[in-house]
């Protein structure tokens, strides 16, 4: 019997196996709800069915919910109630999972008499990801098989527990290899004969843990003190060892709907579809070109993370040095960042010496890149330097070879114009520890071949990083908007507040980081570089603050140099610099200023007022496609914290009209600085807000 529905019935002797069919990942859209849900009443009615499997189609079992279907209402049946006609059925139900079985799939899972994965399954519930509580039963199920400890963990962390894991601690049955359709028959043929033990998960007992649910709230508390959700997963587990499973499901919905209610959960689940939106690009049809084997210029911090990134995504490549001492430098920097790869968990100790054995090459000679398919150089910021090596690389690579620059500023339609193949050359800008950060700029400048530009948004895949497009200007997208909100913290700094209340202010907003900071991780020098290169156009009329120049001209340039706007004891925490203070004393008489108090509100507005102003110049100017890009931009490579959906997210949550109001307010002062975007103008005069430019 087939229905025209996603879920497929087949009946075979007295075993009804249920198909989930919805490409790519068998999401529980409203059409596959509503099947299922159609499925369980008919098997109940069937009384010549005497056990049912559910199974997925495809490449995995259900990964969760549809992302299609976010912020819209959710049309019934509902996935708790599937699933309590699941458990409630007359007949036993086994759930034969592959792939993933991810949030809505694992509780239609949970809901079933016994679990089987085949191997290689990925099990999890990371609902807390996107603000929500896992809302069909999984707070009260999960702690009934797996006990109150991992049933946190599990609920809390979101993240993806492997089958062997999952079989040792009860989350699952048994493990059985075979294709997902004939696992379903034969385990629910099992089932039948009592091969396979079934029973409902809402009749087990659960241990109490008073002591385990009082420690993950106050880990919790200290390490996520900006999130909602997860103290509410933590209530619904604490329920579930109270209340009886009836009462403990009410309590589940009832702090499910706090969720749902919470700003949180609109900006987690944003910047949930952020990740997925960038990869809509006007060359997304276009074929990207085999990538087979790497080249990396340059073994500094950049390229020895980017070379790492790639070996670690199964690449092969050949580092270029320009002498056998930097090379050296630059082969132990891999090696480091193996290792750590390895302590990490990231990679395998076996891939490890693989990659050390065979998948790197390190040499002082460029000839040796003429096989690569995509040479990547990542040298320092100097154009001449980089125009010398495309002009090189333009007689060394072969035909259809990628070539591109990591520049993190620099004119890359210029690099193009030294080659005689313009339309092979890209920037792939990487953020820094390159095999950490997940952002890759992919800067596509006006001769590049749009499949040049697929084979970078290929590439960061393989990386499994998140490829963002953006044009080409000083900066691109992140760097250019980081200048300008970078000016905001110095004016902050010389007008009366101290580096550590904005850094404050601003991890307080959620940020990961402040700027002062960041800056000192970072190296001062290179802001320093910038605003050297910067001095002969800079507008008379902008405000200069020289504060970080006086601290470099010290040669203090952050971490690396013991400190910078902070002191790096050798151990202990970084501390406020007093020489710093004495250097922004002075700033501060020879600008004129007399210092007053900002509150860290007001530190939170400008700052962000600033990032969406320069923001929507990006948009402007078609730097950046939309104001999602935007968002993933700066959630994925500048720690913006992930629960405010990204700047745009969060721009549009303050509203055009009151961005407006503060610019004005602020432009009395400094009206260089503070200008109202036409963008934002046009916004106003519109009546609409910038979500609406996605
Ligand atoms: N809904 C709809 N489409 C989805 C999807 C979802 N939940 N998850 C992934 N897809 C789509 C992707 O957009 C992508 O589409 P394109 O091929 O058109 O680009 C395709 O499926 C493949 O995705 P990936 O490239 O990410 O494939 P992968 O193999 O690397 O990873 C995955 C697969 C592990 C399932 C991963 O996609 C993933 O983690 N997805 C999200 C899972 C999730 O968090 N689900 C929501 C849980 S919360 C929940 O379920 C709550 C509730 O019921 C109310």
């Amino acid at each position: 019997m087939t229905y025209s529905s996603p879920v497929h019935i087949e009946i075979v002797d007295a075993i009804a196996l249920i198909a989930i069919d919805n490409p790519p990942v068998n999401a529980t859209s409203h059409a596959v709800r509503q099947g299922l849900f159609d499925a369980i009443e008919k098997i109940t009615a069937q009384s010549e069915i005497k056990a049912v499997a559910i199974y997925g189609m495809g490449r995995t079992f259900i990964a969760g919910a549809d992302i299609r279907e976010f912020g819209k209402p959710l049309l019934p049946p509902s996935l708790p109630d599937i699933c309590l006609s699941i458990e409630n059925l007359n007949k036993p139900v086994v759930a034969v999972l592959h792939g993933t079985a991810l949030g809505g799939g694992l509780e239609v899972a949970l809901s079933a008499h016994a679990r089987v994965a085949l191997p290689g399954t990925k099990l999890g519930l990371p609902e807390v990801n996107l603000g929500i509580l896992p809302g069909a039963g999984g707070t009260q199920r999960t702690p009934r098989l797996i006990g109150i400890p991992a049933a946190l963990d599990m609920v809390t962390t979101g993240r993806h527990v492997p089958a062997e894991e999952a079989l040792e601690l009860g989350l699952i049955d048994r493990i059985q290899g075979g294709d997902p359709r004939d696992v379903a028959l034969s385990m629910a043929t099992a089932a039948l004969k009592g091969d396979l033990p079934t029973r409902s998960t809402a009749n087990l007992t659960v241990v109490p843990n008073d002591a385990a649910i009082k420690d993950t709230a106050e880990t919790l508390k200290a390490k996520k003190p900006h999130l909602f959700s997860p103290h509410k997963c933590v209530e619904a587990i604490a329920a579930a060892s109270t209340l009886p499973f009836a009462d403990g499901l009410k309590r589940e919905r009832e702090l499910f709907l706090e969720c749902m209610e919470s700003p949180q959960r609109t900006g987690l689940m944003h910047a949930f579809f952020a990740e997925r939106a960038v990869a809509d690009i006007p060359e997304k049809t276009a074929q990207a070109r085999p990538i087979e084997a790497l080249g990396v210029i340059g073994g500094g911090q950049m390229g020895s993370g980017i070379a790492t990134a790639a070996l670690i995504a199964g690449l092969p490549v050949t580092l270029v040095e320009r002498d056998t001492a930097s090379l050296e430098k630059g082969k132990a920097s891999i090696e480091k960042n193996l290792a750590a790869a390895v302590k990490r968990g990231k990679l395998s100790p076996e891939k490890h010496d693989e990659i050390l054995g065979h998948a790197l090459t390190c040499t002082t000679n460029r000839q040796n890149l003429s096989e690569s398919d995509l040479i990547i150089e990542a040298v320092f910021e100097d154009m001449e330097v980089k125009k010398e090596i495309f002009r090189a690389l333009d007689g060394i690579a072969k035909d259809g070879a990628v070539l591109a620059t990591n520049t993190s500023y620099l004119d890359i339609n210029e690099i193009a114009a030294v080659t005689k193949r313009p339309a092979d050359v890209i920037g792939l800008h990487f953020f820094s520890p390159a095999h950490v950060m997940r952002l890759l700029e992919v800067v596509v400048p006006d001769k590049t071949a749009p499949q040049v530009v697929a084979t970078g948004f290929a590439l960061a895949k393989k990386m499994r990083k998140i490829a963002v497009r953006a044009g080409v200007c000083d900066g691109f997208i992140g760097n250019r908007i980081l200048s300008h909100y970078k000016k905001v913290a110095d004016y902050l700094v010389l007008d009366g507040a101290t580096p550590q209340q904005v850094d404050q202010a601003l991890v307080e907003f959620g940020l990961a980081m402040g700027p002062f900071a960041v800056s000192d991780l970072a190296g001062l020098e290179i802001g320093w570089a910038t605003r050297k290169r910067q001095a002969a156009t800079r507008p008379s009329e902008e405000r200069y603050v020289a504060i970080a120049d006086r601290i470099c001209e010290r040669e203090w340039y952050g971490r690396k140099t013991g400190q910078g706007f902070y002191v790096y004891p050798e151990s202990g925490k970084p501390y406020a610099n007093p020489e710093v203070d004495v250097i922004i004393q002075e700033e501060r008489q020879k600008a004129g200023v007399t210092p007053r108090e900002f509150s860290n509100d007001e530190i939170v507005a400008r700052f962000t007022t600033a990032m969406i102003s320069e923001a929507l110049r990006v948009l402007e100017e078609g730097i950046a496609l939309r104001p999602i890009d935007i968002d993933a931009t700066f959630l994925f490579g500048y720690g913006f914290p992930r629960f405010r959906g990204g700047p745009m997210h969060y721009a549009n949550t303050v509203g055009v009209p009151n961005l407006i109001q503060s610019i004005e307010t602020w432009s009395i002062e400094d009206a260089h600085f503070w200008k109202v975007p036409d963008l934002l103008s046009q916004l106003n005069k519109d009546s609409a807000d910038i979500a609406s430019l996605n």
